[in-house]
Order: structure tokens, then sequence, then C-alpha cells
């Protein structure tokens, strides 16, 4: 703005007005016929206009809706300053309501048998010209968007999204109060803890050379608040994951984080169920089916692939290894012979896919999935046709369709691998095909409790024993002497079953929690067969180590990512949408330009020189 134009603003302003305006102020989108005849003052954004020549329609929005509004030529002094205005001016005005003409109506907004007839307005703040309407946003890339945030969040539904988050973050709070549980906050400067992704670090400058972790979760702080007496504890928190990006995968990100003391499994995944039957039902009007059922994590690899199965459509896994046995098919059993899986897919009415969509998906398991190929078979009018069939006797072939449940007009797609590629790769396939063939039901809410986990498994790149969800998980009881003993162990160490419990919705995983190991001795067996001998857990965890050994109640928790959650019940395809200020894939934020260079002095400060690669 010239200095010119800020003179023509502070002249037009009567703040006397403005001020009577603010204190009388109502909100567009509640206003009604009942205000028929009344004076109202609004304040807000131009989002529509249309100059008639002698007379401008204007919608005006504010947070609580739209309202027309109505400035006339032949009944305002200032009648030429509003012929300048322009998308998302910001205006005062002060007027009457009053009932449109039946042909006027406009049935699209609550507000629309009335108009507001201008008695008097001021132009707050002009706007530039803008890079997308805000009502034809559907057109706008996302980089746009993101980038001009603050125009992007005045959208209707970014404002629904934020004002949905607000709601469910309150009935949260109200559920938790009501039983019991206590909000109590946790350092963001951290030590590391192990969730299993990257940390972020943060330089210390009173200590050069050393480092705070952003937590990837409070896990290690709720359970010393335990430790300490709080029994119930919760907290809505920022949780921080140097992590590849995904769309419902953020570097910093929402958790719903609690834990309780003297509790097992039942009471923790029955308040859980209570909790979210309310919350879902208060915002979403939605009411979940609770209990809702438990699916082993075996039986979730087994039959869907993944232990995050949706639950919305069937379409199961089939084991065909002793059918591939007695094939000639030496990928199938050379697979079985190195201790590996052979497993099928059936695809209803996929025989419609042409050789070219086959090909695609074969590149795309082999490049995602590490898989070896794809093979299939089509179920045609006269028997299953395919390169591979003849490979397959006669009555091999009959064996294979019965097993699979296949009809004319299906396909079937086979993977021979690691046990972990094949599931991989047939889950994923499920997914991609239950979508390209329309089987999901819509506004359908497919929740289960995946259980009976695995407190280890190994990693195929490093061949090391990792945790499956985090260090601190409880070993059932009956599976410690496999633990305790080094013969045992090294037999059947992956056989151990873990205390924890994940909860998916529609094929998300909207939490994970777990009972806690509460005893010193049995948390220093776990991490030493981890590879984290005495030494390094006393460096690393000796406080929760120490807190441990001073008479820690047995104890456990979970932890919700509420960013998926409620992109999954707003219907949203990435947890972007429900997030006021998102990163990219690439881990940016477009409107600030963050991350970016810093000042060579706060290096310095640091003790911090870049190596330039
Ligand atoms: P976990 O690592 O399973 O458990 O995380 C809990 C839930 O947080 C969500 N989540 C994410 N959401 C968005 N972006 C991410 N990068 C991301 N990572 C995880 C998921 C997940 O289910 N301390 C344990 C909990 C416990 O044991 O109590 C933990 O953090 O919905
Ligand atoms: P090939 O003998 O390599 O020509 O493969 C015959 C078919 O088997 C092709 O459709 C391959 O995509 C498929 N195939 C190869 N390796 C595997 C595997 N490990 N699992 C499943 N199918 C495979």
């Amino acid at each position: 703005m010239s200095k010119v134009d800020i003179q023509k603003y502070v002249d037009s302003l009567n703040v006397e007005l403005l001020n009577y305006i603010y204190h009388n102020r109502k909100n567009c989108g509640q206003l009604s016929s009942q205000d028929d005849g009344k004076e109202v003052c609004l304040l807000g954004w131009t989002f529509r206009y249309r100059d008639q020549g002698g007379v401008i329609f204007i919608d005006l929005r504010d947070r609580s809706g739209i309202v027309q509004i109505v400035l006339e030529e032949s009944h305002l002094k200032n009648y030429d300053v509003a012929t300048s205005i322009r998308y998302e001016y910001v205006l005062a005005i002060k007027g009457k309501v009053r009932k449109r003409s039946p042909e006027t109506i406009n049935p699209k907004i609550p507000t629309g048998d009335i108009e507001v007839f201008v008695d008097e307005f001021m132009i707050l703040n002009p706007s530039k010209p803008l890079p997308f309407g805000l009502d034809e946003y559907v057109q706008v890339g996302e980089e746009t968007r993101l980038k001009y945030r603050y125009l992007d969040l005045r959208r209707e539904e970014m404002q629904n999204a934020l004002i949905t988050r607000s709601k469910m973050n309150l009935e949260i709070r109200k559920f938790l109060d009501e039983n019991g549980f206590l909000e109590i906050e946790t350092p963001v400067l951290n030590k590391s803890t192990p969730e299993g992704a990257r940390d972020f670090l943060v330089p210390s400058r009173l200590q050069p050379g050393k480092f705070y972790a952003l937590p990837q979760s409070p896990q290690i702080f709720k359970q010393i608040l335990m430790a300490s007496g709080f029994e119930r504890y919760y907290q809505i928190v920022k949780c921080f994951r140097d992590e590849d990006l995904r769309a419902d995968r953020q570097p910093e990100f929402t958790q719903l984080d609690l834990e309780m003391s003297f509790i097992n499994e039942e009471i923790i995944i029955s308040l859980m169920e209570k909790l979210w039957y309310n919350v879902i039902k208060k915002i979403f009007w939605i009411e979940l089916p609770i209990p809702f059922p438990r699916i082993s994590y075996k039986e979730a690899m087994e039959n869907y692939g993944s232990d995050r199965p949706d639950l919305r459509f069937e379409m199961k896994l089939v084991d065909i290894a002793d059918i591939a046995e007695r094939s000639d098919f030496q990928v199938f059993k050379n697979a079985l012979q190195k201790g590996g899986r052979v497993k099928a897919l059936c695809v209803p009415g996929g025989a419609v896919l042409s050789r070219k969509d086959i090909d695609d998906l074969t590149e795309w398991v082999k490049k995602d999935y590490k898989a070896g190929g794809l093979a299939w078979i089509k179920h045609e009018k006269d028997g299953l046709k395919s390169v591979i069939s003849k490979f397959f006797s006669e009555d091999l072939l009959v064996e294979l369709s019965k097993r699979c449940n296949s009809k004319e007009g299906d396909i079937i797609f086979f993977a021979a691998d690691k046990e972990k590629i094949v599931h991989d790769t047939l889950g994923n396939l499920r997914l991609r095909l239950a979508k390209r063939f329309n089987m999901i039901p819509k506004d359908q809410y497919a929740c289960c409790w995946v259980v009976d986990f695995p407190l280890f498994e190994r990693n195929l790149d490093t061949n090391e024993l990792e945790s499956v969800h985090h260090p601190f998980t409880s070993p059932i009881d009956e599976d410690l002497p496999i633990l305790l003993d080094d013969e045992k162990f090294a037999q059947q160490g992956e056989k151990i079953r873990a205390r924890a419990y994940d909860m998916v919705i529609n094929g998300v995983e909207v939490g994970g929690g777990s009972i806690r190991i509460h005893r010193e001795d049995v948390q220093l067996v776990v991490l030493k067969r981890l590879g984290i001998n005495e030494e390094q857990a006393r460096e690393k965890f000796g406080f929760l180590l120490d807190a441990l050994s001073y008479g820690a109640p047995p104890h456990g928790g979970i932890a919700f990512g509420l960013d998926r959650m409620l992109a999954l019940f707003l219907g949203k395809d990435s947890i972007r949408d429900v997030i006021a200020f998102p990163k990219t894939q690439k881990g940016m934020c477009l409107m600030s330009g963050t991350p970016s260079e810093v000042e060579l002095k706060q290096l310095q400060e640091l003790r911090i020189r870049i190596i330039k690669t």
C-alpha cells in the first residue's frame, strides 16, 4: 500500500461506527427469516460479488457461513467505494435483514431466503487478485494450495476439517477426564525414543557437540509417569519422525497418547472402544460396531497379507503350496524348496485385465515389493488359461480353481517367494484391484483389533531381530521361558508373542499399543535379545530402567494417530487435508519455505559446520 492508500484508508474509517459494529456483531451464517426487519452488524470477507449497476450484491462470508448483502447507490453516501470491492475484501457493515422475494431465494445456502440491506459499510482491508478462486479449488494443484495455505484454509472444506478436529479433541478430553485421566505434558527436547524411525535432532548450544532428539512419541515419559503413580495419563501431542513420507505419514503428526496402571488387555481395549464409540458418534453421527472383532496377526497376514487388513471386502489370499508342489512349475517349486511360500489371489471379474494391465502390475510388484514376478491364470469359458497352465495337469488345474473358488471371468494371481514378499505383493495387489474393480463399499467402517503379534521380527536386509512394536512391549508370560533361555531363544525367539494390540479401521492402522514390561530384569533381557547389552541399555534408557527398579506398577497403554482418524472419517485421501500447516512429501512447508538455511552466526554458536556434498 502506498502512503496515499493508507491515508485514504484512515480517512474512510469511522472508528466509532466500527466499534459499534464489533460490539453488536452477528454471524453471517446464523441469520434467518426470523431476523426479518432487524438491524444487524456483520464482519467478513467478500466471497462473491455482482455489480449490476446501481446495485451490488455481495455474498459476505465469515466462519459461520454466508449471507447476501445488498449495497444500493441511491442509499449509500460512499457507493463509489463499494464499486471497488473485489474478491476477499474485508468488510464491516451495518444494515437491515429483509426477506427475499420468492424468485430470488437461493436454496443452495442456509440463509438463502434473506438478505441484508446495507445502511453503512467500510472496507477494512482490500485483497490482491487471488491465485485461485476459493470455490473452484478442485482444479487447484496441491502445491499451490499449500503455498497459499492461508487462502486454502478459508475454504469451507478446510474450515470444516479444522473445526471438526477441534471438536474431536474436546470430546476426547471430556471422555478421558470423566474416566479419571490426567493430561500431563512431556518434554519436546528429549533423548531419542526408539519407535523405529529416524530422529530429528536439535543441537545444543550450551553443550556443543550434544543433541536433543525430538520425541518420536512420549513412550518412555508416559511409562515413567506410571512409575510416579499417576495411574491414568493422556496427552494430545505432536510426535516427530524423520521417515519417508506418504499420504498417511507426516514428519510431525499428532497422537492421542495414553497410559494406565494396573490393567490388562481387556480393560484397555474395551475402554478404548467406548472412547471412540462416543467420540465418533458425537462428531460424525456414526455408531461404530463395538465390540470390534479381534483377529490375530497370523490370521491377518495369512488372509490379507497385511497386519492392517481392510475388512470391508473379502478376497482373501489362499495358500497353494501343496498344489504347487505337485506341479512342474520350477519357479514355485524353487520358492518352496528355499522355505518360502506360494499363495494365490483370485480376483472376481479380473479376467478383463489386458496383457498390458498385467505387465504394469508385474512391474509394480517387482519394484515396490521385491517380487520375482507375478504369475497369473485366467478362468475362461473353457478352463484355466495362462502361459503357466502347461505346468499343471488338468486335475491340478481343477483343484487350483476349487481352492481359489474361481469362476468364469476371474483371474488368479500367484506370488512365490519369501513369506514377507509374498504377503506384501498379494496384500497390496488385493487393495489395488479392489479399488479398480469397485469392491470397496462406501460409508462402511470395518474396525478390528489385531492381536497376538510376535514380539520380534527379523529385518530381511540386516538379518537382525527388531521389535515389532517397541522394546518396552511385554512378552506374554507363557513365553518368558523362551526369552530367558539362550538355546530356546535361538530356535523359537521369533515365536514369542507380545501383549500388543493395534486398532485398524478400513485398512488404516489408527492406533497401536501394548502392556509394557514393568520389571527391570525382564526389560534388560528383551534389550539383550535386541542386541543391546546392559551397558548400552543403561546409557540409552538408564532412567527408565531405574524407574522400573523402584516399584513401577504393571502398566500399559496405546497411542492413536489423530490425523489418520480424522482423515478416515472425513473421507480424505491424505492426512494433509486435516492438518492446518502440513509438510509436502519432501518434508517442506511450501508456505514458509521450511526447512531453510540459517545464518552462519547461528551455526558458529552451535559449533556446526555444513559439509557440502
Ligand atoms: P506407533 O508408532 O504405532 O506407537 O504410533 C501410534 C499411531 O500413530 C500414528 N502414526 C502416524 N501418523 C501420521 N504420520 C506418521 N508418521 C505416523 N506414525 C505413526 C499411527 C499409529 O498407529 N509409543 C507407541 C504407542 C504405545 O505403545 O502406546 C507409538 O508411538 O496411527
Ligand atoms: P518366467 O518363467 O520367468 O517366464 O515366468 C513365468 C511367469 O511366472 C511370469 O508371469 C512371471 O511373472 C511369473 N513369476 C516369475 N517369478 C515369480 C515369482 N517369484 N512369483 C510369482 N510369479 C513369478
